[in-house]
């Protein structure tokens, strides 16, 4: 028998375990490997029923994904082939549902007649997240299991379910009790077995909830979508569902196959990838062990600090928030209190969920009370003298081995290590995006001296935040804002030389952007950007190009959103921007100073000037070890600055241009603009 499943026996049941670490992929081999345990149990008098599990960890992780898209070896038994026997089974078969079961691990399920899971169990049909609709039947038998409306919900959101919610909408037969699920699966299937097989769902019907269902269900997910194309294919496979089960199924696989082959779905799946490879540090062994964290001390309670700390209360640690001034500990920990108070009022969070997360929160003024921190993330404003004295009282204060991490945008982190003296190495940093509570990315700056367990432990840190976290060098605004500001610079001199800041946000939403740069720089706020622009002024090289524009709006205290005016004009409790003659002037004014006629720019050249900088410059932090892999770039850009996940991050989607046409281009605005020197990687990838 293949080591990708085993049977065994226990009593008058055959129990089938998926045996495919880590996940109990359906990779090459499984399928076959699974139906031929099939054939066994029921070639065998002596068995009466069946159930099927996953095998090491519970784990059916679904269709393998490296697979989609490819051609499935000629003869090799299919995920359908064993769907297809498991429906056909005149024994009844139980699925044992531990850990996640998602995709096509679900459809397996769907297959079998019962389905029992554990009460920490999770199922779910999350294709649409990889471009995809579920493409083993899920989209016709699950509208035959729990109705149209429940299963639209299931697979257009594509959001998996915990045990007591797959239970009330009617995925799973049953919850088990706590403790052993096998012996209580095999229990159940000793219940069922004198019973004969259960109709097989796709023997059921489908009706339809109402004339208009499909309609409606397409227009309320026609924005929702974000231009991806597979949410309305997998409203598509569903209204196939009332087709009779064969047309159906083959209707719904005709149009996954389509899905499977288009640029989307290779791009959900580049960053599906991506983000598992984004968790591996370079040059160090991932499987060594991490340090306990139950503790977190958060030192300063500002907007960044107290999201911080409660994006670890979430998390299940124990905070202690720290800030020397009484006061703004005060209005820190009214901030936390507010947040939850408002998702109390919205219905997402109990009472006593909100009573537990602030008991979980000291707050103290004294840096002593670092001491019984696990981890301690400064988070206080960017000056390193300030950070550096915090640095060498923790170092002073805190128990051997706990984590020193800080906080910082921009500022090197290895002069902030140096003033942790002999516990240099535990200190690293945590870069968090705002709202820390809201925000997935999270840069973990690899300080020269950080010990290898310590990055590690942060990684895991974050990964049990529910963060994406990635490995980052040390530079002026590491990975994303170094390469932000290329970015947001190209945006500016595009403004001077003739395009408004509406069409250059128009033409970057439609790329897929979440928002414009114009959009963003009112939202975060223009004033930090000139503080640090006056901060380094210095540095500047004064031969190369400069734009003013950004400067005389904050001389004019046009701050953003928070002032009303930036490049926008911002109305009273509404964000939307609305443009402003006074900037367009104000352009026309320093083109002129500077020289440039201005002209009508198209918006293949915003999109073309905006990003190929991007890339230009994720390139030249690839040369400088900034990023330790392309695809941790698109990682970044896709969680922290709204780059459209549809197109894989920019570095995939450079790739899709070409980097040999972005190479020419580049080497083309060389010749008449400043910063477009091709870096090597650029020219290095462009050969390959
Ligand atoms: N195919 C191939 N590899 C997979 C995989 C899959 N379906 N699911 C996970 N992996 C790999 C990961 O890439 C990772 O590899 P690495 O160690 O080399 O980086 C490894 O398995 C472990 O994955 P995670 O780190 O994600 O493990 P977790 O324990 O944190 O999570 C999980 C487990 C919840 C199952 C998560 O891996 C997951 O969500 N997997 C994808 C589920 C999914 O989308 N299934 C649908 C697949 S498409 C399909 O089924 C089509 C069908 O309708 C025909």
């Amino acid at each position: 028998m293949s080591d990708k499943a085993r049977l065994e026996r226990h009593g008058r049941i055959a129990v089938i375990f998926i045996e495919n670490p880590p996940v109990n992929a359906m990779s090459v081999g499984v399928p076959g490997a699974l139906i031929a345990c099939l054939d066994q149990a029921q070639a065998d008098d002596e068995i009466d029923a069946i159930v099927l599990t996953g095998g090491n960890k519970g784990l059916i992780g679904g269709a393998d994904i490296n697979m989609l898209g490819k051609p499935w070896p000629e003869g090799e038994p299919t995920l359908h082939m064993l769907i297809d026997a498991l429906d056909a089974c005149k024994k009844p078969v139980v699925a044992a549902l531990q850990a996640h079961t998602l995709g096509g691990g679900y459809e397996i399920a769907l297959g079998c007649h019962y389905r029992l899971i554990h009460p920490a169990g999770q199922v779910g049909l999350p294709e649409v997240n990889l471009g995809i609709p579920p493409g083993a039947g899920g989209t016709q038998r699950l509208p035959r299991l729990i109705g149209l409306e429940k299963a639209a919900e299931v697979i257009v959101g594509g959001k998996p379910a915990k045990a007591a919610k797959a239970f009330d909408m009617g995925m799973v037969d049953r919850i088990a009790a706590e403790g052993d699920l096998l012996e209580q699966a095999i229990a159940f299937a000793q219940d069922v077995a004198g019973k004969g097989a259960a109709t097989p769902i796709s023997a059921r019907s489908v009706t339809l909830p109402s004339d208009g269902f499909f309609d409606d269900l397409r227009a309320s997910w026609a924005k929702k979508a974000k231009g991806l194309r597979a949410p309305m294919a997998c409203i598509d496979c569903l209204e196939a569902s009332l087709l009779p089960f064969p047309e159906g199924y083959a209707e719904s696989r005709r149009i996954f196959l389509d899905c499977a082959g288009s640029e989307e779905a290779a791009a959900l799946r580049h960053m599906f990838f991506a983000e598992r490879t984004a968790a591996k540090i370079d040059g160090i062994d991932n499987k060594q062990s991490t340090r306990p964290v139950s503790t977190v001390g958060v030192i300063g309670a500002g907007t960044m600090g107290s999201g911080i700390a409660i994006a670890m209360l979430d998390s299940g640690y124990s905070v202690i928030l720290m800030e020397r001034n009484k006061d703004a500990l005060d209005a820190g920990c009214a901030r936390i209190d507010k947040n939850y108070a408002g998702q109390v009022a919205k219905g997402r969070m109990t009472e006593d969920a909100k009573a537990k997360r602030i008991g979980a929160l000291t707050a103290v003024t004294d840096i002593e009370a670092m001491a019984d921190a696990d981890l301690v993330v400064e988070a206080v404003f960017e000056d390193l003298g300030v950070k550096q004295a915090i640095f060498a009282d923790l170092a002073r204060v805190t128990k051997p081995g706990a984590i020193l991490a800080t906080n910082t945008s921009y500022i090197d982190v290895n002069k902030i290590a140096e003033a942790a003296g002999e516990r240099v190495s535990d200190v690293l940093g945590m870069h968090f995006f705002s709202p820390a509570n809201i925000m997935k990315l999270l840069e973990i700056v690899r300080a020269d001296k950080a010990a290898p367990d310590a990055l590690l432990t942060a990684m895991s840190v974050g990964r049990k935040m529910g963060k994406t976290a990635v490995v980052a060098g040390i530079c002026d605004g590491f990975i994303g804002n170094r390469i932000y500001n290329v970015y947001r610079r190209e945006a500016i001199f595009l403004l001077e030389e003739g395009a408004s800041p509406s069409q250059v946000d128009k033409a970057m939403t439609d790329f897929g952007m979440a928002l414009g740069p114009f959009a963003v720089m009112d939202l975060a706020g223009l004033d930090i950007a000139w503080a640090q622009r006056k901060a380094t002024a210095h540095l500047r090289d004064p031969n190369k190009r400069y734009c003013t524009l950004p400067d005389r709006l904050c001389e004019l205290g046009r701050f953003g959103q928070k002032t009303s005016r930036g490049f926008y004009i911002y109305e009273e409790g509404n964000r939307k921007p609305i443009p402003d003659p006074e900037v367009e002037a104000l352009a026309a004014e320093t083109a002129a100073e500077a020289g440039i006629t201005r002209r009508t720019i198209t918006d293949e050249e915003i999109v073309q000037r905006c990003l190929f900088a991007l890339v230009n410059e994720a390139c030249a932090i690839l040369d400088e070890g900034i990023a330790q892999r392309e695809s941790d770039i698109d990682v970044v850009f896709c969680n922290g600055y709204g780059f459209p996940r549809r197109r894989g991050g920019p570095m995939f989607w450079a790739g899709r241009v070409g980097f040999d046409k972005v190479l020419s281009q580049v080497k083309q605005y060389s010749q008449t603009h400043d910063f477009w020197d091709p870096s090597p990687a650029l020219v290095r990838l462009a050969n390959n």
